[in-house]
């Protein structure tokens, strides 16, 4: 047998045991986990570790007020509510962005607002919000996605010009930081994941983080009336928190560790990555954090596959791409959000956006080498790729 012939063809796969998983084995996970197990605290309502969690967070975040709650959904939805979002009010948003903040907008009868993404970076594009502002404009609601990172400071000076609250949603990017600034404080409010396959993980959880300031105090008492009813509303778990500190102390190292190999990434043929080049991150102060890190994929670089064929044969070397996000255009109807025109980037990032999953980066060794030999052999063999696979064995993964 041909040892290159690609894994989805029938030859060996590169990494026969597939892609390394998440959460990884973590001695001061398991360390914290034996200790709520002795203490007894895993089944308790209130105990140590959720203010230990807040204080690390809001130390990690230029002093923010931290409320933890259930999931990044969550904390999106109560970030919005704390912006004093209601019904009939709009919110901007990116049109390439995580279905669950433009149907968040929906939830509370506000309309979400879709603008397009630079060309260069698929995250929203600074000149389009600004283009988008109305009477009715509540709220603009940015992500940094796959590694790229938003411009916060024309955002940020755009809000404020227009009097409007902006939320960071940093659940792709904790540990970042944005021009000097944790990603996450640019914001009015900011949300961070902890969701199974997020950097801080504890299989579910999220975060809203208010700035020490009055009116960022002003968004956080909103939050704490709404879930705040004898009970809290959306509760993160004295277990879950006791989970989260050992990995959120960890962060700054593995930020690191998963910056420097996803920077051999960056000059491959046909994926061009999302995030800023390093030069250029470490001269402003941009620290991006890799959640995913995602790449315009280009199928002409490729013998013309197709980028769900590439993921599939990808996957089937052990090597964890999956295709991005759909465009909001293919997810919502124009009945529901207000689209600023064809928003043609947005498209093409829904079309042609790829994903690397995070943890080959902090694994490194193999894993990390895997990855380029992998794109290679797929490329060598595109055109027999094409021919031999089928479409219905090319969906995407339903990882979040
Ligand atoms: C940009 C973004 N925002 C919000 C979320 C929601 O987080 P969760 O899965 O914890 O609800 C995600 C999850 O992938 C996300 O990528």
């Amino acid at each position: 047998m041909n040892p290159d012939r690609p894994a989805i063809l029938g030859g060996a796969p590169l990494r026969p045991d597939g892609p390394p998983g998440w959460p990884p084995r973590d001695s001061a996970v398991d360390a914290a986990l034996r200790a709520l197990i002795e203490t007894g605290d895993w089944g308790r309502y209130h105990g140590p570790h959720v203010e230990a969690l807040r204080e690390a967070l809001s130390a990690m975040h230029a002093g923010a007020n931290v409320h933890l709650c259930a999931g990044g959904t969550a904390a999106v939805e109560l970030a919005l509510i704390g912006a004093g979002v209601e019904a009939g009010d709009e919110v901007i948003l990116s049109g390439y962005d995580f279905r669950a903040n433009a149907a968040n907008v929906l939830a509370l009868g506000a309309t979400p607002v879709a603008v397009d993404v630079r060309p260069d970076t698929w995250q929203i594009a600074p000149a389009a919000v600004l283009a988008a502002f109305t009477s009715k404009t509540k709220a603009v609601l940015v992500s940094h996605l796959h590694g790229g990172v938003v411009e916060m400071p024309t955002v940020r000076a755009a809000c404020d010009r227009a009097g409007v609250a902006l939320i960071e949603d940093a659940c792709q990017y904790p540990g970042a930081a944005v021009r000097g600034r944790p990603a996450g404080t640019w914001g009015d409010v900011g949300t961070l994941s902890f969701g199974g396959s997020k950097l801080l993980s504890a299989g579910r959880g999220g975060a809203v983080l208010t700035a020490p300031t009055p009116a960022g105090e002003r968004i956080a008492a909103r939050i704490r009336r709404y879930v705040g009813r004898g009970n809290d509303l959306s509760p993160l778990s004295e277990m879950q928190a006791a989970v989260l500190l050992p990995q959120a102390l960890a962060l700054a190292e593995r930020t690191a560790v998963r910056g420097g190999n996803a920077a051999t990434l960056r000059s491959i043929d046909g994926l061009k990555p999302l995030a800023p080049p390093p030069a250029r991150e470490a001269s402003s102060g941009t620290v991006p954090a890799f959640y995913k890190a995602g790449f315009q994929y280009d199928p002409a670089a490729f013998d013309g596959l197709s980028r769900e064929r590439f993921c599939a044969a990808m996957r089937a070397e052990g090597v964890a791409f999956d295709p991005g996000f759909a465009a909001l255009s293919t997810l919502f109807s124009a009945k529901r959000v207000r689209f600023e025109g064809d928003l043609p980037h947005a498209s093409e990032a829904g079309r042609r956006c790829v994903v690397l999953h995070h943890p080959a980066l902090l694994t490194g060794g193999e894993d990390l080498a895997a990855i380029s030999v992998a794109i290679e052999r797929v490329r060598a063999w595109a055109g027999e790729i094409a021919a031999a696979v089928p479409v219905s064995s090319t969906s995407q993964s339903l990882e979040l």
